[in-house]
């Protein structure tokens, strides 16, 4: 493993227990990184560990247990993190998920807005400090082409008023674009650098937790065109490890290719105003 990219690189991607995330951890450990992945539950998370990394010499894969809708969980599998990883080279907010239905998360908080945006928002800030002491060092967020729909509605964040799935995950999925854009600028001159992508359409169990029933068929059809989850991590894998994206920050990245994401996307005061909205509701200072 010596000379391979990422040795000696130490990694977390939340929601290493399938989907996009497992193959992410898969891609990253195949280059050498010391992996950690999280999940729910720890038993399912340490099976999913079983086939990460498994070649002789791969450095052994950390499992985290936390339920990221809850801040009570960021905030603990963020401790956790620090206490096991003395450096952190690259954090890969991945984990995502879409519900048709309106839920709430432990702390009253709408689940796709808490869990697709407020969790990484807080479990980034959390990890910040020791980003930048490992620098140079990476923040990769997985969003969504789906992101171009989407709209920050300031006046009703949280779909209490009227809640549709699509629209909440648009919002949440636009709401990482301008996540990584405020923190690129936030972070300039560190030496840690913000990206954010778009898989593709991938065939995972996303969304599978609650369904619109008018979907389920639609996506059974379409899964016969979706990309394998290993397919869906070579971007995020490319922008935690490639020597081609050194240095390269605030961008949308598909394919593998720099991008341009949604006009809404690049509105500077918008994403300003999501980002003290969003220390707001995690109990981080503005300013982090
Ligand atoms: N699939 C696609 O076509 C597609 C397209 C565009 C963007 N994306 C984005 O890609 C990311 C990954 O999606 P995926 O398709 O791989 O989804 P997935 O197959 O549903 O996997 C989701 C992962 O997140 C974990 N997770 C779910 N809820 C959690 C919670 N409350 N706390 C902690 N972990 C939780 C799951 O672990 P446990 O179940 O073990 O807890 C699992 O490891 C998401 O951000 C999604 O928006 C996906």
């Amino acid at each position: 493993m010596a000379g391979a990219v990422m040795a000696g690189k130490s990694v977390l991607v939340t929601g290493g227990t399938g989907g996009i995330g497992r193959a992410t951890a898969i891609g990253l450990a195949a280059l050498g990184a010391r992996v950690g992945i999280t999940g729910r539950d720890q038993a399912r998370a340490e099976a999913a560990a079983a086939g990460i990394g498994a070649a002789p010499g791969d450095p052994a894969v950390d499992v985290f247990a936390a339920d990221l809708s809850a801040q009570a969980g960021v905030r603990r599998l963020a401790a956790q993190v620090l206490d096991s990883y003395p450096r952190l080279d690259v954090l890969v907010n991945n984990v995502g998920g879409f519900w048709a239905h309106r839920h709430l998360t432990a702390d009253g908080l709408e689940r796709t807005f808490a869990l697709n945006h407020l969790a990484p928002f807080l479990l980034t800030s959390l990890l910040l400090d020791r980003l930048t002491a490992s620098a140079p060092a990476r923040i990769v967020t997985v969003s969504s082409g789906a992101h171009a729909g989407g709209r920050i509605d300031f006046g009703d964040l949280q779909g209490e008023r009227d809640y549709s799935g699509q629209r909440a995950y648009s919002q949440s999925k636009l709401a990482n674009v301008m996540f990584t854009y405020e923190l690129a600028r936030r972070l300039d001159g560190t030496g840690v650098t913000a990206t954010v992508c778009h898989p593709g359409v991938v065939h995972t169990s996303f969304g599978a937790e609650d369904q619109a029933a008018h979907m389920a068929v639609m996506i059974r059809v379409a899964r016969l065109f979706m990309k394998t989850p290993a397919q869906g991590a070579a971007t995020p894998v490319y922008l935690a490890s490639s020597p081609e994206v050194e240095g390269v920050t605030g961008r949308y990245f598909a394919n593998r290719k720099p991008t341009t994401s949604s006009n809404a996307s690049y509105d500077t005061a918008a994403a300003a105003q999501l980002w003290q909205a969003s220390a707001a509701l995690t109990g981080m200072t503005a300013t982090t």
